[in-house]
């Protein structure tokens, strides 16, 4: 695949997304293939539309400069307390180049506006990059977690959500 140019990286954005379930059948397979490429996980049709993320700062979709999506990044508001990433995940043409950072920033910016405290999610034990990005962020991990992924452990991760 043709390498992105600055220049077309730079008209990325995120925005707020629609909750999953009125999302059309195209956008669908795009996220289906996103989550496939850059988690391995395979989810039917269904399993995308069925994702609790309802529409709030947390629900960030990342589109490119013809409104295609790259990247997302779904939480949800578990509890009075805590918010969950349910998904997260950016395009390889769209990585490392400070997306992921800029989308977190906004998630805790939303959570903590609405008096949330912490924040948790889920992660392959294999996903070093991810767990770090995580620890950096000041999360922890809470416990492991046997049979929830097919391809080996997770972990569950939980930290306090700091504003800066
Ligand atoms: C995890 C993910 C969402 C992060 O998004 P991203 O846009 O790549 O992240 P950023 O560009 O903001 O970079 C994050 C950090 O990695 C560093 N980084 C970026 N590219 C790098 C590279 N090629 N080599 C080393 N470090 C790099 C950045 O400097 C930044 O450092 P910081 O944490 O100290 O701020 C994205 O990499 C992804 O989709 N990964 C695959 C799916 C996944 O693992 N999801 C999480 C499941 S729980």
């Amino acid at each position: 695949m043709a390498m992105l140019t600055n220049e077309e990286s730079k008209h990325a954005r995120w925005c707020l997304g629609p909750n999953p379930k009125s999302l059309d059948d195209s956008s669908v397979e795009v996220i289906k293939q996103l989550f496939l490429d850059q988690t391995g996980e395979r989810y039917a049709r269904e399993s995308v539309r069925t994702l609790p993320i309802p529409e709030w700062g947390g629900n960030l979709v990342l589109l490119d400069s013809n409104d295609m999506i790259r990247g997302l990044l779904w939480a949800n508001q578990f509890s009075e307390d805590r918010v969950r990433i349910v998904a997260f995940a950016i395009d390889s043409d769209f990585k490392g180049k400070g997306f992921g950072s800029k989308a977190w920033d906004l998630l805790i910016e939303a959570a903590s506006a609405s008096g949330h405290r912490e924040i948790q999610l889920e992660v392959r034990g294999d996903n070093e990059f991810a767990i770090d990005f995580y620890k950096k962020r000041g999360l922890e991990v809470v416990s492991k977690l046997e049979g929830y992924y097919q391809a080996g452990i997770g972990y569950v991760m939980r930290g306090p959500i700091q504003t800066k």
